[in-house]
């Protein structure tokens, strides 16, 4: 912070909290400073955004105790840093900057973790979201009535605002897909806009799945108790600057959601994702042998390489867009990946023929030892690709 910045006084801070309840139990005195409430934004180029939604939740939130959170996943208009400078003005507000990664859930799951207000609130930077909810919210929270409230738009008085006919479609199939995963008669699980108490979210918190965009579906499914919920209705509003992150890639990790929550104890939705990726890789290297041998009339070597080296290209993109989308490489690392992907999967082959001709020499039929060496070669290619290419900045 620099010494010459005059700190203006804090609209938010009250000289005592008479209210401030005590539901983190056995703590007698609180500091009247303590912040009772914060609001979680995650942030994916938002940079206009912050000023303005700061200045919304000033006067909303006049007179109590909160703070602002923004969790930022290293967006190239420079929202963190933005977020750090205005910080020494407003200290109430902070950034989480996280590099090489990328996921609104796993955003919010880490702005929650950092504060260590009872009450935290998850709204959109981009003021789609009718933050005058918010006391609102916060009073019926500390009724101890609930364990969440959420901002929606499928009850009385609600609204979806502008959306075209598709999207409105996509996020009425999508509600209906989440009924497989939790049972409730909660009206927008596809919500982006909610206050939780820190009790509900520990009680949730290691069953998370963190997979995607749905944070409150995901708290819902992975809830011991059921939660106490009450829908509070909006009108999602349009957006002014910056654009939408959502895009068709929004509905696979939706789908890894659902899938997690589904089967993620028995096996890892990404080693499923990255097989069925292999699965694709299989037609791909068909297809492109057939062409090359039997169309172009190369020679069998010739074909058998190309379509290796294509199949392996295209797995690997699919990799890098879909198994590890939050993680995805892009620029040069995308091409130095790529090289380490040619190279695992090269030792991947070994260990697949090795494998399946150590079980065909046991006169095992010919289908079980190829599966089995597929199996291998696959598990292989998923662990070391894991490991050397996608946990690595
Ligand atoms: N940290 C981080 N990382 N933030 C992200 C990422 C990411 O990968 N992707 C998006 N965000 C941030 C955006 O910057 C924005 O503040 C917020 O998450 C929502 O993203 P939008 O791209 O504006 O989503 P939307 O308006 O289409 O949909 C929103 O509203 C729906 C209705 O409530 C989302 O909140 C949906 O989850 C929600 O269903
Ligand atoms: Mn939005």
């Amino acid at each position: 912070m620099t010494t010459s910045t005059k700190i203006r006084p804090m609209e938010n801070q009250v000289e005592t909290t008479p209210t401030m309840e005590q539901s983190t139990g056995g703590v007698a005195t609180k500091s009247p400073n303590a912040i009772e409430l914060a609001v979680i934004v995650p942030t994916y180029k938002e940079v206009e955004n912050i000023i303005p939604l700061h200045n919304l939740l000033c006067e909303t939130l006049a007179g109590l105790s909160w703070e602002m959170i923004v969790v930022d996943d290293d967006s190239p208009d420079g929202t963190a840093a933005h977020v750090r400078e205005l910080s020494t003005r407003y200290p109430n507000m902070r950034a989480i900057q996280r590099v090489g990664r990328r996921g609104l859930s796993t955003a919010v799951i880490e702005g929650m973790l950092a504060t260590s207000a009872p009450y935290m609130a998850v709204i959109d930077a981009d003021m789609q979201h009718d933050e005058r909810l918010l006391p609102q919210m916060l009073d019926n929270l500390k009724s101890g009535e609930f364990d969440i409230v959420v901002g929606s738009r499928h009850v009385d008085g609600g609204g979806l605002g502008q959306w075209s006919k598709d999207r409105v479609k996509m996020s009425e199939l999508a509600t209906k897909v989440s009924r497989l995963v939790f049972k409730s008669n909660l009206k927008d699980p596809m919500s982006g806009f909610f206050m939780i108490t820190r009790d509900a979210f520990d009680g949730a918190l290691r069953n998370l799945s963190g997979e995607g965009y749905k944070i409150l579906l995901d708290i819902f499914a992975s809830s011991p108790e059921p939660l106490r919920f009450k829908e509070l209705p909006y009108e999602f509003k349009t957006r002014q600057f910056g654009e939408s992150k959502v895009d068709s890639l929004v509905l696979w990790e939706y789908g890894a959601l659902i899938a997690d929550k589904l089967i993620g104890k028995f096996i890892p939705v990404r080693l499923f994702m990255f097989a069925a990726v292999g699965g694709t890789g299989v037609v791909i290297h068909y297809t492109v042998f057939a062409l090359s041998f039997f169309l172009a009339g190369l020679s069998f070597m010739t074909s058998q390489i190309i379509a290796t080296l294509v199949a392996m290209t295209t797995n690997y993109f699919f990799n890098n867009i879909l198994t590890y989308r939050d993680k995805r490489k892009t620029g040069l690392r995308f091409f130095t990946g790529l090289a380490s992907f040619y190279l695992i999967c090269s030792l991947g082959i070994f260990g697949n023929v090795g494998v399946a001709s150590m079980i065909y020499d046991q006169n095992i039929t010919w289908w079980i030892s190829t599966f089995a060496g597929l199996m291998i070669g696959t598990l292989w290619n998923y662990s070391a690709s894991s490991i050397f290419i996608w946990d690595k900045k």
